[in-house]
């Protein structure tokens, strides 16, 4: 009796037993980074002045304050964790690299809430088989910040993403010496935008594109950007909180969440969450930068990737739906999702699917 509870618990232990090496990654980036002619906001009215002109309808803001481009080359370092399966093992593993989105860090993968109950991380290692590569978007929580208007920009974080996938495919990612010869990239909300965005650009460098918190459809963003209700990233949280350990000081023009509520009306759905998870999720929470938010939607409209494509968003996914995926206003179109396939000309139809949490 003893023996069967003791061993029941070593196998639920086991099942979710990963290993993982946290690394600090040192890349040189280069990129063509837009220069935009604004007063970065210092204050709470001055971010909130600055979202009114970003959401106001009738002007591309961002077109707008554009005064031209320019190329920022540096050295940068990234805080990363590579999981791998500790029971589940396979000769020639695939890697997933795991780009999260607004408001989070490399933890949204893996966020050591209730145990990890809701890790991503845990499920992907030791239940299906793969290595797993998070990080902190460059600018980021550890990751290297910079300049908030005009050097922490969509672009430059792509490219910061192309570094990481080549260093992992030709066996020089510090830690590990295997050379990975599949790689499939997971994003999250802007996460997938970056991975779409990579996708594109670098040909070759994906095997499969995992795209949640995703449409192709920008037209419900404001949304998000009006609901954050930011406010200047403020003082790193006291020591003991969730994210005392994870949360650095940040200059101005890194926005953050006012309060619980804009975090709840960002990301969560009344009646199905853990009222626990939000509140984590609102002590954890991370910026964003003015130059994140004015490069966010410059995408381009068809990508030139050819590998198999997977679309899930949650169906009330407020960012990319609007709050109702499969409202589409086209009895042809069975969800917004749906209509991403015409983004994805070279991806044949039966490596084009979607999926709705
Ligand atoms: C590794 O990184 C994770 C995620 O950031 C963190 O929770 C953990 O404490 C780190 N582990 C070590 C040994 O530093
Ligand atoms: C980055 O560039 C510096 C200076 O050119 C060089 O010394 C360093 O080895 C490079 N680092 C990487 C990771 O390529
Ligand atoms: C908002 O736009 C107005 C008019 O274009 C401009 O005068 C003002 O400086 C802008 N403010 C911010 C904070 O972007
Ligand atoms: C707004 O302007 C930027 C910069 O010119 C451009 O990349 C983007 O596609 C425009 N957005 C829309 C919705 O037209
Ligand atoms: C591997 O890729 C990285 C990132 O692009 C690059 O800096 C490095 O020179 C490459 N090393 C080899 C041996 O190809
Ligand atoms: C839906 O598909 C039908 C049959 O192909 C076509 O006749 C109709 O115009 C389409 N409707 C819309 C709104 O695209």
């Amino acid at each position: 009796m003893i023996a069967s509870v003791l061993i029941t618990s070593l196998l639920l232990a086991l099942a979710y037993a990963k290993s993982c090496l946290n690394r600090t990654v040192s890349i040189n980036v280069s990129a063509r980074t837009g220069v935009f002619d604004i007063t970065i906001p210092q204050t709470n009215l001055e971010a909130t002045a600055f979202i009114l002109n970003y959401t106001q309808q009738g002007r591309n803001f961002t077109d707008d304050v554009l005064t031209g481009y320019k190329t920022t080359r540096n050295t940068y370092q990234i805080s990363t964790q590579l999981c791998f399966p500790t029971t589940k093992r396979f000769a020639n593993p695939t890697i997933q690299i795991l780009t999260h989105g607004i408001g989070w860090d490399k933890t949204y993968w893996d966020p050591s809430y209730n145990n990890f109950k809701y890790s991503y991380v845990n499920v992907a290692t030791d239940l299906a088989g793969y290595y797993t590569l998070t990080y902190d978007r460059l600018g980021i929580g550890k990751s290297s910040h910079g300049d908030a208007l005009n050097e922490i920009q969509s672009f430059l974080e792509v490219n910061a993403l192309a570094e990481l996938s080549m260093m992992l495919r030709n066996g020089t990612f510090p830690g590990i010496s295997h050379a990975f010869s599949k790689i499939v990239h997971v994003g999250h909300s802007f996460g997938s935008v970056q991975s779409y965005a990579l996708a594109d650009k670098f040909s070759g460098i994906s095997d499969g594109l995992v795209l949640t918190g995703f449409s192709t459809d920008f037209a419900y963003a404001n949304y998000f950007i009006a609901g954050g209700n930011f406010v200047p990233a403020g003082p790193a949280p006291p020591s003991g909180s969730a994210s005392s350990t994870s949360k650095p000081k940040y200059t101005a023009g890194y926005l953050e969440d006012s309060d619980v509520q804009a975090v709840d009306y960002q990301y969560f759905l009344p009646g199905y969450f853990d009222p626990g998870a939000l509140q984590f999720a609102y002590d954890s929470r991370q910026p964003v930068t003015v130059g994140e938010l004015l490069t966010f939607g410059s995408v381009p409209p068809v990508n030139s990737f050819k590998g198999p494509v997977l679309v899930l968003s949650g169906s009330n996914d407020l960012v990319f739906c609007g709050g109702n995926c499969l409202a589409t206003g086209n009895a042809n179109l069975s969800s917004i999702l749906a209509a991403a396939q015409t983004s994805f000309p070279n991806v044949p139809p039966t490596k084009f699917e979607t999926y709705i949490q």
